[in-house]
């Protein structure tokens, strides 16, 4: 059965027919032709195309896209702002944290959304103190970025173009 959603993507509101079974994820890429979102596993595993829903990080090949009618979907590409790349964009070319880049729009997503989940003051599994904001470690960055996996190993340069994005310098 088809029904007609309205996702508002990167502060453009489209209007798609998809299938009840559809995920976000396919219906993104496939259906609007979104591909600044990128298909990994299609299982949850990999993180590669996470994007931020209604400003939470999400990988939408586990949601269904008739659950969100009238959602936000934020994109890489839509971080950027006034035609400016997004700090997180400069901080990941500075960094040199890509090979293929492949799951660079993801690993970007997650780092804005982890960023505001630490400005939030949520802890993460490797937090001391779970009261108040925990400190933003390099530690911190790895767990918190750990759903996000780069098949070029590029984890280093990654986690330091997230950490100068945030201005972290601490181990
Ligand atoms: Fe190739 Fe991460 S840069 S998978």
């Amino acid at each position: 059965m088809d029904s007609e959603i309205v996702l508002h993507v990167d502060g453009r509101r489209l209007s798609v027919n998809v299938d009840t079974r559809t995920t976000l994820l396919d219906a993104l890429r496939e259906r609007l032709g979104i591909t600044s979102v990128k298909k990994g596993c299609d299982h949850g595993q990999c993180g590669a195309c996470t994007v931020l829903l209604d400003g939470r990080r999400v990988v939408p090949c586990l949601a269904l896209a008739v659950a969100h009618d009238g959602s936000s979907v934020t994109t890489s590409a839509g971080l950027a702002q006034d035609g400016s790349p997004h700090p997180l964009h400069a901080a990941f070319v500075k960094q040199d944290a890509l090979q293929c880049g492949y799951c660079t729009p993801g690993q970007v997503c997650s780092a804005a959304g982890m960023l505001e989940e630490h400005r939030a003051g949520w802890p993460s599994a490797v937090s001391e103190n779970l009261l108040g904001c925990p400190e933003l470690t390099l530690q911190e960055i790895r767990e918190r970025m750990s759903g996000n996996l780069c098949r070029c190993g590029s984890y280093g340069n990654i986690v330091a173009a997230i950490a100068s994005a945030a201005e972290v310098t601490a181990e």
